[in-house]
Order: C-alpha cells, then structure tokens, then sequence
C-alpha cells in the first residue's frame, strides 16, 4: 500500500495568528530557547492568545534537546496541568515540545495528549508537519528520533517574520537542510507521487530563494517562501522517509555537535555520488526541474551534484567535514561505532542503494 498522511492545520500570511485565539484549551505551556525568549516572540504570540489563558513558558531549550532536559521540561509541563503546548523555535523548540507530549503521555496514558501547534523560527526542520522528535542522549552521544503519529503537530502557523532575525549563517544552514530533505525524499525508496510533488517545488524554492536569504536577510519575499518549502519538504519526508545524509548527520550531530544542516549540506554531494546509478533516473528528473542540461542519466546526475556543490559555496559552506571543527584522530577512533549507528540510523532503510559496512567507511574516508 502507497499513502500520504498530513495531518497538521498549516496557516500562512496576513492574518495566520489568529489562530491562536481558538485554541482548545485553557492552559498553554510555551517551549522555545533562551535565545528566542529574549526577541519579544514569546510576547507576540502570547498576545494573540484569547483572554483568560494562562501561560506557563519554559525557555530552556538548547540546541540538540538532551533527554535531561526533555524530563525537567516533562516534570514542569504535568505539574502544570496544560492542556496545549505551543512551540516557538527551531527544530530544537520543537522537537522538545513534541518529546514533552510523548513522554507526558506515556506517564500517564489517564491524561488527554496535549493539543500541540507551532511556530517555526528557522527554515528549517520541517518539523512542525513531522511525526518524528530527535532528541540526544548526552551520556552516549547518540541521537535519538522518536516516531509516533501522535508527535505530528495539529496547528502549524508558517509567519516568516519570526525567521527574518535569523543570521546568515543559520538561514545557510537550515535552508540547506530543507534541501536536503527534500533531495533525500525524492531519491528515496518510499517516495510517491504526492511526496515528489512537495518535494520538488521545495528544491526549485531552494534554488531560487536561499541565495537571496543569505545575501539579504530582510528580503522578506525569499524569507517567506523558504517557510514554505521547509514545511513542504516536511510533508514529504514525513511519508517518503529520508537517506544516508540524514543518517551521518545525525551521527555527526550527536558525536562533534556539528549543526544538523551543516553536516547535511557537506555530505549531501558525497551521498549523491554514492547513490548514482542507483537514484540517477530521479537525480537526473531534479536536474531536469532545476533546468541543468540533463539528457542522460549521468548528465544529470553529475549537473545536479556540481549545482549543489555551487550552491554550498555560494552559502560559504565547508567542502568536506575535514574543514568542519572535527579532530582527525577522534573522528579515525570514532569511525567503526560511526558506521555502526550508521547502518542502524531509521533513515538509511528509505535510502535507494543499500550500504555495506565497507561502504559507509568509504564514504566517510571520502567525505573527509
Ligand atoms: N523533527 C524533525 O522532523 C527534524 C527534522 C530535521 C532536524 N531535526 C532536528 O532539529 C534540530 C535542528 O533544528 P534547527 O536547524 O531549526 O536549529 P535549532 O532549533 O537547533 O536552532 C539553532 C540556533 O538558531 C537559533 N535560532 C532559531 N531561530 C532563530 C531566529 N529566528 N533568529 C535567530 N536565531 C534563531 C537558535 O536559538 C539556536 O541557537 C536538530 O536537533 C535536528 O536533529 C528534526
Ligand atoms: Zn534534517
């Protein structure tokens, strides 16, 4: 059986807040970072909610949300009886929200789930349509994606001036992500003709607009339709799953804290060369849509791989992970439980050509 499952109320434009004024319930507990506690978000949304909501705001979110932290905010959030939990923030903000509803829930199978919506801050995660949460296991350096259907959020409010005060290198780095995704769910071997069809207006939206978000942060027409494409995107790996960029990028992240979107934008080339043949009809149809000289499969492929490799650079963008703040001998030690990890990553059974263990290694020899 093929399906697409979206379930998230996505608003966007003049007027999208207002969602917030018919929330079902009385009590809203606020998950964001300290960072953006301190941007006057919180209080703008704060101020669209009706009048009589009490509000509880745990802003200690960092980045990568550790478990510890996770079960400090889950302890807070029961204690406090809230019935919605809003997120303003990044995948990190968000992630913890939605972990805080899953755990909440398993604590107490008695207590109604938390109504859950979302503000995205970055462009992004995609995380505001997605059944998955990763958060990180400090003690082991892992990160962990919980899946459950219950974390797809029910309200997504898509506003991009809360992206505009993003610096130019996280806007690099969480667009690229979105490119990421998107690649990795048109290649992948869930992909459907719904997902492809998200999936492929996000990368032209990429290709267009990240260049002009970089170079321009306050380029509010770029800013908005990245909001767009990232929650696109997010629709579509939510049902076609992901590939092996993902799943080194989460080793990467959990390992050396490497951004999730820098270590997706270095490795994204280097998937795209280990995956050839194997998802180079689908490569060869995005370069195509991107309108690169693609007549043959190879052709294709290969315009594709040097266009990413363009836009890397264009978002100043390190080639490969040896450029990345990454000591050479921990990474040599680290390799084999890397490739471990790598192999058992969610994300690498939706990858179109199935690595060995030789594989993986090689690409990480290569990446570096
Ligand atoms: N759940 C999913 O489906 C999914 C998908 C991909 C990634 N992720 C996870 O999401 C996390 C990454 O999320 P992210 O890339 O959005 O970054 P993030 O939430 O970790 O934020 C990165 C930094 O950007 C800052 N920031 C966020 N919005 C800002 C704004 N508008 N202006 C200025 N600064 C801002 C934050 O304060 C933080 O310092 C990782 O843990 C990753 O594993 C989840
Ligand atoms: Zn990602």
């Amino acid at each position: 059986m093929t399906h697409f499952y979206a379930k998230t109320k996505v608003c966007y434009g003049e007027g999208s807040m207002d969602n917030l004024k018919t929330l079902p319930g009385k009590h809203v507990f606020i998950v964001t970072d300290a960072f953006i506690a301190k941007t006057g978000f919180v209080e703008e949304v704060k101020s669209h909610l009706s009048m009589g909501v009490l509000c509880t705001i745990f802003d200690k979110v960092e980045a990568d949300p550790s478990l510890d932290t996770i079960t400090i905010a889950t302890h807070l959030f029961m204690k406090s009886e809230a019935d919605i939990i809003i997120a303003i923030g990044g995948g990190s903000a968000i992630d913890a929200a939605k972990a805080i509803a899953y755990f909440s829930n398993h604590a107490d199978l008695l207590r109604q789930p938390p109504y859950l919506a979302v503000v995205p801050t970055t462009s992004g995660t995609g995380s505001e349509v997605t059944s998955i949460a990763v958060v990180t296991d400090k003690k082991n350096n892992l990160k962990i994606p919980l899946q459950d259907d219950m974390l797809i959020p029910d309200l997504a409010i898509l506003d991009a001036r809360f992206t505009r005060t993003m610096p130019s290198s996280i806007t690099a780095a969480t667009g690229m992500d979105v490119l990421t995704h998107a690649i990795e769910a048109y290649v992948s071997t869930k992909t459907n003709i719904f997902t492809s069809i998200y999936a492929e207006t996000a990368i032209k939206i990429v290709f267009k607009y990240l260049p002009r978000a970089y170079a321009n942060g306050d380029d509010m027409e770029a800013r908005e339709q990245l909001i767009l494409a990232s929650c696109m995107a997010g629709m579509a790996f939510n049902n076609s799953g992901l590939g092996i960029t993902h799943s080194v990028a989460h080793s990467l992240g959990g390992l050396f804290h490497i951004p999730h979107g820098v270590a997706n934008a270095v490795l994204l080339p280097y998937v795209i060369e280990f995956n050839g043949f194997d998802s180079g009809f689908q490569y060869q149809n995005i370069a195509h849509c991107l309108g690169l000289p693609a007549s043959s499969m190879d052709e294709g492929t290969n315009n594709l791989l040097k266009a990413v490799r363009q836009l890397n650079a264009s978002l100043d963008i390190p080639y490969k992970i040896s450029d990345l703040d990454i000591n050479k001998d921990e990474y040599i030690n680290h390799m084999p439980a890397m490739v471990n990890n790598i192999l058992q990553d969610i994300c690498t059974t939706t990858n179109p050509k199935k690595p060995s263990y030789e594989d993986v290694i090689r690409l990480l020899q290569k990446a570096w």
